[in-house]
Order: structure tokens, then sequence, then C-alpha cells
């Protein structure tokens, strides 16, 4: 019998600390066997320790052939990449400023919205009128699919200072996070004709989308409204393996692993560690589309 490969992922990058035992299954899939947040750790503890039951109940499946087209939307990260292969990633599109988890993070900020900022805005969002404030898009129209949040932001804060009650807080929450979906649904747009253009054939049409914001209900629906108009097919991982995880981690030493891409032990550590190592650098003022 063909021996399966069991990885321990540890993520550390941001607020969350995570480990993960995920076993391949020879098929392209995988069993994860225990995935645990440090944040979860609260949920275990009513039980006396660790549940086999809340950690091990999900299967990786679907992880889908390349060539695909993938959003990844974290508060780091928010760029739109054809995935080739494992390690084989072409950036298309990238935040020339914010990351859209960062706006998230920052309007929850502005508008008082308590932590953590991206889950809260989608919260009270449901408490305010969508299009009550008229927020801008930048960039809506030209620089391909390339994203910019600053302005948006910037606007928030703006508007934050002459509100005068809960109602008209949770107005411009519920503004801000349409506004984002109409950038996305409009970049996804622009993302998926420049994937065809690249990607030719008459294969079936992938759009995963990824990252902590992936989460969002609103924009999940934006994306697949845009994935059916476009004739993609989208995935989203469940909402426990949208954000940071370790499941994810040891999903990637297993596909690396495979392919026997192995970092130096003396890797130089990066914040921002690029998927698409070619990709121009876009940021800072003074850009010019
Ligand atoms: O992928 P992730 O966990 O990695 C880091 O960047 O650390 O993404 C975290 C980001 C945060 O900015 C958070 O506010 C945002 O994802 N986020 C959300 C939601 N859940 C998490 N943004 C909007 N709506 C959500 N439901």
């Amino acid at each position: 019998m063909k021996k399966k490969l069991t990885f321990l992922g540890i993520e550390t990058s941001c607020d969350e600390t995570a480990a993960a035992i995920v076993q391949e299954n020879g098929d392209s899939t995988a069993n994860v066997l225990s995935n645990i947040v440090s944040s979860q750790i609260k949920e275990h503890k009513k039980f006396g320790g660790v549940v086999p039951e809340i950690a091990a109940r999900s299967h990786i499946e679907n992880k889908i052939s390349f060539p695909y087209l993938l959003l990844l939307v974290s508060g780091g990260h928010s760029q739109y990449l054809i995935v080739k292969g494992v390690n084989n990633y072409k950036q298309i599109g990238t935040t020339i400023d914010d990351a859209v988890g960062e706006a998230f993070d920052k309007t929850a900020k502005i508008l008082n919205l308590g932590y953590p900022g991206g889950p809260n805005v989608e919260k009270f969002s449901k408490l305010g009128i969508k299009d009550s404030f008229i927020l801008p898009q930048p960039i809506i129209n030209r620089a391909g699919c390339n994203l910019s949040l600053a302005g948006l932001k910037t606007d928030v804060l703006r508007k934050s200072k002459n509100l005068k009650s809960n109602k008209e807080r949770y107005n411009l929450a519920a503004s801000f996070q349409e506004t984002v979906n109409k950038i996305l649904k409009k970049k996804t747009e622009v993302a998926m004709k420049q994937f065809r253009n690249e990607i030719t054939g008459k294969s079936l049409k992938y759009f995963v989308v990824a990252g902590g914001v992936a989460a969002n209900e609103t924009i999940r629906k934006g994306l697949k409204e845009v994935s059916l108009k476009m004739n993609f097919k989208p995935i989203f991982p469940s909402k426990e393996f949208c954000g940071d995880n370790a499941a994810m981690i040891a999903w990637a030493g297993i596909q690396r692993c495979k392919k026997k891409l192995f970092h130096k032990k003396n890797e130089t550590v990066k914040s921002r560690w690029p998927l698409d190592v070619k990709a121009p650098f876009l940021k800072g003022p003074g850009l010019k589309f």
C-alpha cells in the first residue's frame, strides 16, 4: 500500500496561533485529523479537553485541477492570481495600497465596532441600509484588476465625523461593505476576462476565493453572481478554512513535499511573502495607470 503523507501544520502569522494534522488520501483529497486555532481553545475547554468531533470533522475536498483563478483577500494580501500548479503563480492584479481585510479592520476601528474588525463590520452591516452613503470606488474603471482601497477608507473616516446616531453608524458600515462588494465584483469580472484570454480551451474554469474576507456572506454572494455571469465555477473554502488556520499550511506542505520543494533552513523572514516573485511591485504614491 502506498504510504500516505501525514503533516503537522503550524500557523503563527498574525493574531491567531494554530496547529493542524492533515493526512492525504492519495486521490487529491485529504482528511483534517485535527485543526485547532488558539481562539477555539475556549470551545474545547467547555468539554474539558480537545473533542475529536469538534476538531476533526473537516475533510478537504475538491482541491481542483490547474490552472484556476484565485482571489486571495486577507488582512495582508489582496491579489488575483492565475494558479498554474503547486508554487506556480502568475499575479494579474493586486492592491496598490490597503488590503481588503485591512480596510474592513480600519473601518471597524473608525466606527468603533470592536474586534475582530471584519466579522463585526459584517454583523453591524445587517442593521444598516447598504445604499445610504455613496462612497468612492478608486480606480474602478482602469488599472485592469488592480485594486485600491485607501480612498474608500479615508472617505469612511471623513463621513464618520458627522454621524448622529447608531443607526447612521450601521448605515455607514453597510455602505462600506456594499462598496467593497461592488469593487470586488467589477474587478473579478476584469480578472476573469484576463484569465480567459490567457487560458484558452473549453475546459471548466474554476474561481477560488481564499483568505479571511472570503468568509463574508455578502462578498461570497456577490462573487457567486459574477461567476455565474462569467461562466466560472466558484469555490469557497468552508468558513473555518478561510482565515488563518494550520490545515492549509499542512496541506501546502504535503503538496510541496511531493514536488520536493523545500525551503532552506536559513530562509529569510518576509512579512508579505510574494506568491509570484516576478510580479512588479505596485505600491505607494505616484503610481500611474
Ligand atoms: O486570512 P486571514 O485570517 O489572514 C490575515 O491576514 O491574518 O485574514 C484576516 C482578515 C482580517 O482583516 C479580518 O478582518 C478579515 O480577514 N475578515 C473579514 C471577515 N472575517 C475575517 N472581513 C470581512 N468579513 C468577514 N466576515
